[in-house]
């Protein structure tokens, strides 16, 4: 599969340990994770080292969160057979390429970053006037830049840090890429496509670097992506020339954004461990019963005669996600004309949830009972992720003349 290019089908996304999953998770993330490990080269990791730079004070909590997390990650179908599946912290080259990154990374583009300054502001609990803190956007490029991922499922609020990784790229691709002998290098290589190609090459450059025509410039992608008998340095040297920088050794990834079912919690607000209005994959069949019927739903129904507006009540957000049409209207009308109590309405949403949830928590329960297996699952995705940090890494070191014999 090529890794550079318009043919970039890895994805790459990371996780903070953050313990046992809930709804918020399965509908905002780890269902689009299902549908991705079908059709890209996926790469899905505990972001272990994230963890510290925010609750460094706390960092024994990491290893229960993270096999609570994992438990969760393949009972909900997560795919060790489809998908990598590993420890950030079991891939050290992570670590070196933010410590390479770090250096070409300008700090005032790290105060920029959206998070950091709102985070320093509103987090009064801990302390986060840190290095690691402050670097852990490097840390993040670096996760996706070692494995040339193409693709990063991500949120609106984490567009900027995808952003910012495509920035530090360019930025290293530039200061590390230019071979004193470049443009030789890249004559050769374009030799190397054949007559025809290396004179269409040659005017979809023109064309790109001339007018910006971007159609140009997907389509001498897909002519390089083709060549699948050029070297890999080759096809690096013709994408870094077709753009204007040098070689590209780190490839640009993209924000992969997935209208994501907005999962709210319990009482409305975005369901979250902090507010306390989860409702874990994991729980009880009784306390899932419970905590629904106890949801709160729209204030003016104060009396089961008194109608109210679905608008108004979260319990009207889970139909949304649960319910189908014929459902929906029933509760539409029953609530707008106090046709039905709120007890009633909540049933539908109990069943879907306890039967969704039923075979999550029968197939969490077998993998608890066999810890040596998960921890096989996990060896083996960290060391195929390893495989493929290491070339990156190897070509980085090349790249910046680090490598010695
Ligand atoms: N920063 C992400 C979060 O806090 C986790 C993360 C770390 C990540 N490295 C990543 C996500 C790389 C996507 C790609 O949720
Ligand atoms: Fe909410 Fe349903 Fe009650 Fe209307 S009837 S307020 S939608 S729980």
């Amino acid at each position: 599969m090529a890794a550079t290019g318009a043919e970039n089908l890895r994805v790459l996304s990371g996780m903070r340990p953050t313990g046992r999953m809930h709804l918020g998770h399965l509908h905002g993330v780890l269902k689009n994770w299902l549908k991705l490990q079908h059709a890209y080269e996926c790469f899905f990791f505990v972001a272990d080292w994230h963890a510290l730079t925010t609750h460094y004070q706390q960092a024994r909590e990491i290893e229960p969160a993270m096999w609570d997390m994992l438990v969760d990650w393949l009972a909900v179908g997560v795919d060790p057979g489809k998908a990598r599946i590993f420890i950030q912290s079991h891939v050290p080259e992570h670590a070196e390429l933010q410590l390479l990154l770090s250096m070409v990374t300008p700090l005032g583009w790290l105060e920029r970053v959206p998070t950091y300054k709102e985070q320093l502001e509103q987090i009064r609990d801990r302390d986060l006037s840190t290095y690691g803190f402050l670097g852990y956007p490097v840390l993040q490029a670096a996760d996706i830049l070692i494995y040339k991922a193409g693709w990063v499922p991500v949120g609106e609020d984490q567009v900027p840090h995808v952003e910012l990784t495509r920035e530090i790229a360019r930025r290293f691709n530039f200061t590390y890429g230019r071979e004193p002998d470049f443009e030789v290098k890249v004559e050769s290589a374009i030799k190397k496509l054949g007559k025809r190609n290396a004179r269409l090459y040659s005017e979809l450059r023109k064309q790109y670097q001339e007018k910006g025509d971007q159609e140009a410039l997907q389509t001498a992608h897909a002519l390089i992506a083709e060549n699948q008998n050029l070297p890999l340095g080759d096809r690096d040297r013709l994408l870094g020339f077709l753009e204007g920088t040098g070689r590209v050794i780190l490839t640009e990834p993209k924000p992969l954004l997935t209208a994501a079912a907005r999962m709210p919690g319990l009482d409305g607000r975005k369901m979250s461990k902090s507010y306390d209005n989860t409702i874990s994959l994991r729980d009880e069949p009784a306390d899932i019963e419970q905590k629904i019927r106890t949801m709160p739903t729209d204030p003016a129904r104060v009396h089961r005669s008194d109608p109210g507006n679905p608008e108004k009540c979260p319990v009207w957000e889970f139909h949304k996600i649960y319910s189908d049409q014929a459902t929906r209207d029933w509760v539409w009308k029953g609530c707008t004309t106090a046709g039905i109590g709120c007890l009633e309405c909540k049933q539908p949403v109990i069943e879907s949830v306890l039967k969704e949830l039923q075979p999550i928590r029968e197939r969490a329960v077998e993998i608890e009972a066999n810890p040596e297996m998960l921890r096989s699952v996990i060896n083996q995705g960290s060391e195929a992720a390893r495989d493929v940090a290491c070339d990156t890494i190897d070509e980085v070191r090349q790249a910046m003349g680090l490598k010695y014999r």
